[in-house]
């Protein structure tokens, strides 16, 4: 089905591995009200950022599906590590359907907010291996000093709904506490290239201080997607969107965990448990 038959009413397709997407959900909704979004995390499989990078793309490839049958006018592919493994797969498979990825608009948001050009990144395993970050920054500032930490803890936290407090802290410390020094050499600007890791915000910031910004890509996202769907894709803003759930496990723990992620009531009758 060709982006010209599908109309400018059909919802938009956001996915992620689990609840962490919803964080670029709301600034999706936030960005275009009057759009639809159907919503698909991939519970079961969850985490991604621990497998292997053909895992991942074969996971990415069936989420896509899934959301393209539903009728989708543009994917969002709302996970980090999936984005960055699946993204050219997802293009070519789902072509001529515009697919927006989170890396590249963090990457420029990164860019826009440091001063210095040293830049630290936190993401999962697989992002971090894969180099997405260091290339996508790069890439914008080819002298850019991009440091990469894998932080998976922080996916368990924020599922588990600790995202404050002394664990949460202590974890952020864990990992975080060599680049908090205010030296010549430190990084000035924290990238959060996991679309879980902005639930863990405060916690991150008892380690950072406030002089470091800290750049989470979701807004920039939303910029990008309404930038892609804009003309005859755009939908009406003055009709308010709707917005669907699903899921692969778990519904009612989709909703309850989903509602922090997302900062605004997620009912479990909303969720539908989808087989991909
Ligand atoms: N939310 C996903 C991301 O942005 C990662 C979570 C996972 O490991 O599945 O990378």
């Amino acid at each position: 089905v060709g982006v010209s038959s599908r109309e400018s009413n059909a919802p938009i397709g956001v996915f992620d591995s689990g609840v962490g997407g919803l964080t670029v959900l709301r600034a999706l909704l936030s960005e275009m009200p009057g759009e639809s979004f159907i919503y698909l995390g991939d519970t079961a499989r969850l985490p991604y950022g621990t497998k292997s990078s053909s895992i991942v793309i074969r996971y990415a490839l069936r989420a896509a599906e899934l959301l393209s049958n539903e009728g989708v006018k543009s994917l969002v592919v709302a996970c980090n590590t999936a984005s960055s493994v699946g993204l050219e797969a997802i293009r070519q498979h789902f072509e001529p359907i515009p697919v927006i990825g989170v890396i590249e608009p963090g990457a420029q948001a990164a860019c826009a907010a440091s001063n210095s050009d040293r830049i630290a990144v936190i993401a999962t395993e697989r992002t971090v291996r894969e180099g997405a970050y260091q290339q996508a920054i790069q890439r914008i500032k080819p002298n850019a000093e991009v440091s990469v930490r894998a932080i998976p803890l922080f996916v368990a936290l924020a599922e588990e709904g600790l995202t404050r407090g002394p664990i949460a802290e202590s974890v952020a410390r864990r990992y975080l506490d060599s680049w908090s020094t205010t030296s010549d050499s430190s990084p000035d600007t924290l990238v959060l290239g996991c679309t879980h890791f902005p639930l863990l915000l405060g916690a991150i910031r008892t380690v950072t201080g406030t002089a470091m910004r800290i750049v989470d890509s979701a807004t920039t996202v939303a910029q990008a997607v309404r930038a892609r769907i804009a003309g005859p894709l755009l939908g009406s803003a003055a009709t308010p969107g709707s917005v669907r759930f699903l899921a692969t496990e778990g519904p009612e723990r989709f909703a309850r965990i989903g509602s922090r992620f997302l900062d605004r009531p997620v009912s479990e009758d909303k969720v539908d448990l989808v087989d991909i």
